[in-house]
């Protein structure tokens, strides 16, 4: 499956694309799609411990003809220091990349943002591929153009906008997997379900058995809804500064304040974000932008998706406060993407204190009720 994204309103980019295809075992078939790259010559920064995709992208671009040149990385949150990315620059510089070289980066979001940052700024800026391996990474970050690494004071802080030319979303590279990724995969996909598209949302209702168990078929399908409903917001606002894309951060602030609370040690992000939803879902019904009823339909299948358990010492001061320091606040004011109904979404600048206890408590007292114990 393919989707062809075009910036035709970008100004810095008039007319560039980014080819997107998704599909199981796909790999085989990169030299292809890279043929018209201005030089055959590979340089892949490479998630170490992926020996089997690591052989895949590299026979496919050997057996086109490319030269190629890897670059072995630890992924994880470390990788986006500007220690670690530093010694990318060197390692490209010692093999002679030009300004022709083409930028492969293969693994999760860790790898992308850094390797797509380097890409963005090594000799001001080469071609780059993304080939992501975790379901969060296909079914968000690979696309985009948004590349950032780490501060000390902040995550993705430092940062640019440097789309790829290709990104390959094979899901075979997914086996390997744990539950809890594919469980956090299947909260940010769900995501484009309830904020966008009645119908993917009852297709992943449907169909969550297949997808836990990594059935290509339904994976392929729902990346491929997934990235069509990124790239369309992605396409009319390039840069991320005409709001377009701020519904794409739908149940992220109270996400973000729950994965910062427990020190990004308890939560996968997708397990943070699924309990994000759940609260700017009973936000909504607290604001009275959404029925009750339809809150509890969309609850009731976020509810049945295994997360860790919200932290009892998370109340809603701390919780106010740790909101209010997400980047999507502006000028003090924390504004919600809300739901009015499956598919549409509001924004909210108006929500007070009270109205963050209340929706807390709605949430406490939903999960208490469904489960008998007190989470
Ligand atoms: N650029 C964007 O638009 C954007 C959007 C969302 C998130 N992000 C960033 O993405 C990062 C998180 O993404 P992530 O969870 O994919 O990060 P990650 O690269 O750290 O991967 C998580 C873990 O999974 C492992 N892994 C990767 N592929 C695997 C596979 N196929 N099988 C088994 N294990 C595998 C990695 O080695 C790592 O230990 C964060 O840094 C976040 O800021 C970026
Ligand atoms: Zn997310």
């Amino acid at each position: 499956m393919k989707i062809k994204l075009s910036f035709n309103s970008g100004k810095a980019h008039p007319g560039q694309t980014c080819d997107i295809q998704i599909g199981s075992g796909i790999t085989k078939h990169l030299g292809k799609w890279v043929a018209n790259s201005p030089s055959k010559r590979a340089f892949i920064i490479a998630d170490a411990k992926l020996k089997s995709a690591r052989t895949k992208v590299r026979s496919a671009l050997l057996s086109a003809g490319w030269e190629v040149h890897e670059i072995p990385v630890k992924a994880g949150e470390n990788l986006k220091d500007i220690e670690s990315v530093y010694p990318l620059y060197g390692d490209l510089l010692k093999a002679k990349a030009d300004r022709n070289s083409v930028l492969f980066a293969l693994g999760g979001g860790s790898v992308g943002d850094a390797a797509g940052f380097v890409a963005s700024t090594y000799l001001r800026g080469i071609d780059w591929v993304g080939i992501p391996t975790t379901l969060l990474a296909q079914v968000d970050s690979s696309v985009g153009g948004k590349t950032a690494i780490n501060h000390s004071t902040g995550k993705n802080l430092i940062g640019t906008f440097h789309q790829p030319k290709l990104v390959i979303c094979d899901t075979d590279f997914l086996s390997t997997l744990s539950a809890r990724e594919v469980v956090s995969g299947l909260g940010e996909t769900v995501k484009y379900g309830i904020t966008f598209d009645p119908k993917f949302f009852t297709y992943l209702v449907k169909h969550h058995a297949q997808f836990l168990a990594l059935d290509p078929k339904v994976l392929t399908q729902a990346i491929h809804k997934s990235l069509s409903w990124k790239a369309r917001k992605v396409a009319h606002d390039e840069f991320d500064r005409k709001g377009v894309r701020e519904v794409l951060n739908f149940g992220h602030t109270f996400g973000h304040a729950l994965e910062s609370f427990t020190k990004y040690e308890n939560f996968q992000h997708g397990e943070a974000l699924i309990w994000g939803m759940r609260f700017a879902l009973a936000l909504s019904v607290v604001r009275g932008k959404l029925k009750a009823q339809e809150c509890a339909h969309i609850e009731l299948f976020l509810r049945s998706l295994k997360t860790p358990p919200l932290p009892k010492a998370l109340n809603a001061e701390k919780l106010t406060r740790l909101m209010s320091k997400d980047k999507k606040s502006r000028s003090g004011k924390i504004h919600f993407v809300l739901l009015e109904k499956l598919g549409k979404t509001t924004s909210d600048g108006d929500v007070s204190p009270k109205d963050i206890k209340q929706a807390l408590s709605m949430l406490r007292n939903s999960t208490e009720a469904n489960t008998g114990a007190k989470r």
